[in-house]
């Protein structure tokens, strides 16, 4: 099985070019819509499928090793949870907006985009760079084990798909 890191690269390296790679989906996405609604549906799915994943990850995993040492009013992943529903609720409202996959989704993706930005900018700022600090070496290894066998395929699975023909 593919590994989710490459050899040396920390939990923050890795969980910041997952966002990397959603942003890369996301760009996708909206320059097919102007063309092939199909490809344009397809990448939209595609980025539903991998930011769920993502955020499931962090829900499962990163999430509650950051609070074993920060809680109450110090930790800021109760904000994050609730930015993870809001992206949940975005998603939803532009696939049921899009049945064709063509044409704009009411400015709705101009304010999804600036809702992940600062939600992925407060997590590589607050979050990740904390983990690799909270685990050891041997538990590092062990998150990697466990990040690996929850979805790094399905994350890398049928990239570059949505390039045109
Ligand atoms: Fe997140
Ligand atoms: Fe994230």
């Amino acid at each position: 099985m593919d590994r989710l890191t490459s050899e040396g690269e920390s939990i923050n390296e890795s969980m910041t070019s997952h966002h990397h790679m959603l942003a890369t989906i996301f760009k996708e996405w909206k320059r097919l819509r102007k063309r092939n609604g199909k490809k344009s549906l397809q990448a939209l799915d595609k980025l539903a499928e991998q930011l769920l994943l993502h955020i499931e990850i962090e829900e499962k995993i990163i999430f509650p090793i950051y609070e074993i040492t920060f809680t109450g009013s110090a930790a800021v992943t109760p904000i994050l949870k609730q930015q993870h529903t809001r992206i949940k609720e975005y998603l939803n409202t532009i696939r049921k907006r899009m049945p064709t996959g063509l044409g704009e989704s009411f400015g709705l993706d101009t304010e999804f985009a600036r809702l992940l930005d600062v939600h992925n900018a407060t997590e590589e700022y607050a979050v990740y760079p904390w983990i690799d600090e909270l685990v050891g070496s041997e538990e590092n290894e062990m998150v990697f084990s466990i990040l690996d066998s929850f979805c790094w395929n399905q994350l890398n699975r049928n990239s570059g798909r949505f390039q045109e023909e």
